[in-house]
């Protein structure tokens, strides 16, 4: 069977002025993860062949910010914001002679699932317009669903319902699917003669009735349809985002030490058998193998920690870093840009920044990689088997050999050939009783003041 083409057109154009923010509604974020990326991420399930984003309140820093998680988004403009069905309206040329359906979702409603989205596909096989809806708890100011049987009359706005309209508890999420062409031939009728004085999506359910067109509603969890309106919303969401991902991580066979102190970014991928101690903070992008530990009080981002690799406690790792098996890195580093390959060891007090550490090297305690001059970033390679003493000072860009050594508190500005020593620091002198006369005459003179 080939399978009808979906462009989804994300809603975005919202100012969210209950947010009390300079920031757009739909870049605030649960799991480091912008709320409109969290939307467009369930409905990568449907295999989308076009995106519309509708923006309008910062819409630039709307555009720049979800163009740096997708690369196929096309953005359209809604200056006004005179309603869903008028912003949907703005996707009309983007999606002009497209031959297939189109599904509506939401900048601000972050939590509908895939599996939600792949029912309402389904459920598109047998009727023309879809909408998903959900049982309120109490449906306050929610669209109302008005059904005969298993078909959908049409939706009512609160503002607009009668007191029976009202008593009814299946309410709209917003979430619409229908044949692109279709849903732009209905917009096209609607007007905005209701209490709002807006165009309304949700009056081209009855439009689509009063054609001879079928229409169903597909229901899920009310928890799916939560959209963010203030910050109180935005931390509920956050928690609720964070019980559900710990609780998948457990399920996966991924041991938490304790659970409520793990922090999961939107994308975190956790392997089986790994282990993640106390107050362990993933920012996006990171991946933990298998067999993994992550120690406590670690905060992860943008890195990959392979097979069995230890990190922290106290470890930070930060974008471009990549533990290979077995790597080690112990507390208070920092790990930037970096890879330590298969059995490198960084186990105290470094930062390492732009380098590679070759396999089995051991790096000493307070070892700095010194990367930046104050305008370039430049990289260190350490070889193989190589033995770095503690405080040592890399000045890169430097290599160190396979098997070399470098002296403790070494301050290395040239490359050191494989196997050899690196030694910069001044030789030692020890001078016969100095420190005992020293104290003396500092004694004396101290007596001498306070009489
Ligand atoms: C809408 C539905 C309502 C449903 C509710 C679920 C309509 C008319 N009503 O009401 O049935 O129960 O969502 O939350 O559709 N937006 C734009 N441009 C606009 C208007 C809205 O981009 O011109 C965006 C908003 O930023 C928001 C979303 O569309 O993300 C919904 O708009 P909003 O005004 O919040 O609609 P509701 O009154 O909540
Ligand atoms: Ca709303």
């Amino acid at each position: 069977m080939s399978r009808t083409p979906i462009a989804l057109i994300l809603l975005a154009a919202g100012q969210g002025s209950r947010m009390n923010s300079d920031r757009p509604k739909v870049l605030h974020e649960i799991g480091a993860g912008p709320l409109a990326v969290h939307a467009l991420r369930a409905a990568t399930a449907l295999e989308p062949d076009k995106t519309v984003v509708v923006t309008g309140h910062g819409a630039e820093q709307v555009e720049k910010s979800l163009s740096k998680h997708y690369d196929d988004l096309e953005f359209t403009r809604q200056t006004e914001q005179n309603g869903t069905a008028h912003a949907v309206d703005q996707a009309r040329a983007a999606l002009s002679g497209f031959e297939g359906d189109a599904l509506v979702l939401y900048g601000d409603t972050p939590f509908v699932s895939a599996e939600t989205l792949e029912s309402m596909a389904e459920a598109r096989e047998d009727a023309d317009v879809v909408v998903l809806g959900f049982n309120a708890k109490d449906a306050g100011r929610y669209g109302r669903l008005i059904t005969n049987g298993p078909s959908l009359e049409r939706i009512v706005e609160a503002k607009d319902a009668t007191p029976e309209e009202l008593a009814v508890t299946l309410c709209n999420s917003g979430v619409i699917m229908c044949r692109a062409q279709t849903m732009f031939e209905l917009i096209a009728d609607v007007t905005n003669d209701n209490a709002s004085e807006e165009y309304y999506l949700t009056d081209i359910i009855g439009l689509a009735r009063a054609r001879g067109l079928s229409a169903a509603a597909v229901t899920c969890d009310e928890a799916e349809t939560l959209g963010i309106n203030t910050r109180h919303e935005l931390a509920a969401a956050e928690s609720a985002f964070q019980a559900r991902k710990r609780a998948e991580a457990l399920e996966d066979g991924v041991s938490l030490e304790h659970p409520d102190s793990t922090f999961f970014a939107f994308d975190t991928v956790v392997g089986r058998d790994a282990v993640v101690g106390p107050n362990v903070v993933f920012g996006p992008d990171v991946t933990v193998e298998s067999g993994a530990h992550i120690k406590a009080f670690s905060h992860l981002e943008g890195c990959h920690v392979a097979r069995d690799a230890v990190v922290g406690p106290f470890a930070r790792l930060r974008p471009g870093a990549e533990l290979q098996e077995g790597a080690k890195v112990g507390n208070f580093v920092e790990i930037k840009n970096a890879t330590l390959a298969e059995g490198a060891k960084v186990n105290h007090l470094s930062y390492v920044g732009d380098a590679h550490i070759g396999e089995r090297a051991n790096i000493g305690a307070g070892t700095i990689t010194c990367n930046y001059d104050g305008v370039f970033k430049h990289r260190t390679t350490i070889g193989a088997d190589a033995f770095i003493g503690s405080n040592t000072l890399l000045i890169a860009p430097v290599d160190v050999g396979a098997e070399a050594m470098t002296g403790s508190g070494t301050v290395v500005t040239e490359d050191v050939p494989d196997g050899d020593l690196a030694l910069s620091r001044v030789r030692q002198t020890n001078k016969i009783g100095f420190a005992r006369k020293l104290m003396q005459i500092l004694r004396a003179k101290k007596m001498k003041k306070d009489a």
